[in-house]
C-alpha cells in the first residue's frame, strides 16, 4: 500500500553542514571560472559543447542540498534497498555525524562534481555493488562516491558517478592524463572528450551527517 512505500527513502547518503556547501559551492564556481579562462580549455572547448563559446557558470544547473549518495533507494523500487536499509551498519550509523574528505573536483559535459574519497569505516555503509550497478564491476569498492555539484540542461544527477568511474577508470588502465598546469588548488589533467580533473592539493574536510532524503 502507500504507506509501504514511503518506509524506504528516495535515497540514504552524507548530508554536507550547510556552512561546508556553501564553501564547496564556491570553490566549485572559481574552479569553474578559472577554468574557462584558460588556454587550455579553449585549446578543447570543442570537445565540451562542440560550440566556439561556453560561460560554463551558466552550463551547468546546481542541484538542492550538497550529498553524498550511499544508496539510491527509489522509496524500495530500487534493487537491494530493502537489504541495504537492514544493513547493521546502516542503522547503527543512522543520524551519526562523519568528517568526509572530497579530494578532488571534476568536469565533464555533462555533469560537474566532487570526489569524495571514503575511510574504512565509511566504506561499512558503501554498497557492494555501486560500482557493479554503474558498469565498472573491477573498480575498487567506494570508488564511484562524490557530490554532485551540477548537471548539464537535461543531465540526470545519476550521471556524476558515472562521469567520476570513467576518469578513475582511465587513471586504472594506466592514462596519466595531460597534466595541463598546477594551479592554486591543485593539480589539473585534461583526460580528453572534455573530462577535466582538478585533485586538490588540500582535500576540503566537511562534516556530514549520515541520514536519508524522502522528497
Ligand atoms: P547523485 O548521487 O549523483 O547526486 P533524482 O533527483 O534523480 O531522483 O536523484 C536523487 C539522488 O539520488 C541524486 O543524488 C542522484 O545522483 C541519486 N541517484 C539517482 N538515481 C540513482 C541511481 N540509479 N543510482 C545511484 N544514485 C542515484
Amino acid at each position: 500500500g502507500q504507506l509501504e512505500e514511503m518506509s524506504l527513502p528516495l535515497y540514504f547518503g552524507w548530508f554536507l553542514l550547510s556552512s561546508i556547501q556553501d564553501k564547496v559551492r564556491c570553490t566549485a564556481m572559481d574552479f569553474l571560472k578559472t577554468l574557462d579562462t584558460l588556454e587550455a580549455f579553449k585549446k578543447h572547448l570543442i570537445d565540451f559543447t562542440g560550440k566556439a563559446e561556453v560561460d560554463l557558470e551558466e552550463y551547468f544547473e546546481a542541484k538542492g542540498t550538497l550529498h553524498c549518495t550511499t544508496k539510491f533507494c527509489d522509496y524500495g523500487k530500487a534493487e537491494g534497498a530493502k537489504e541495504y536499509a537492514e544493513k547493521p551498519a546502516v542503522k547503527d550509523f543512522y543520524g551519526s555525524a562523519f568528517e568526509l574528505s572530497l579530494s578532488a573536483l571534476f568536469v565533464t559535459p555533462r555533469t560537474v562534481g566532487a570526489r569524495v574519497s571514503l575511510t574504512e569505516e565509511q566504506l561499512l555503509l558503501w554498497p557492494a555493488d555501486a560500482e557493479k550497478e554503474a558498469g565498472s564491476p573491477s573498480m575498487p569498492l567506494g570508488n564511484r562516491a562524490h557530490v554532485t555539484l551540477g548537471c548539464a540542461e537535461g543531465v540526470e544527477p545519476v550521471q556524476t558517478g558515472l562521469d567520476l568511474l570513467e576518469i578513475l577508470a582511465l587513471q586504472q588502465e594506466g592514462h596519466q592524463g595531460e597534466l595541463i598546469e598546477e594551479m592554486e588548488l591543485g593539480s589539473l589533467t585534461y583526460y580528453g572528450e572534455g573530462r577535466w580533473l582538478l585533485s586538490l592539493r588540500e582535500p576540503i574536510c566537511s562534516p556530514a551527517c549520515f541520514s536519508s532524503f524522502y522528497g
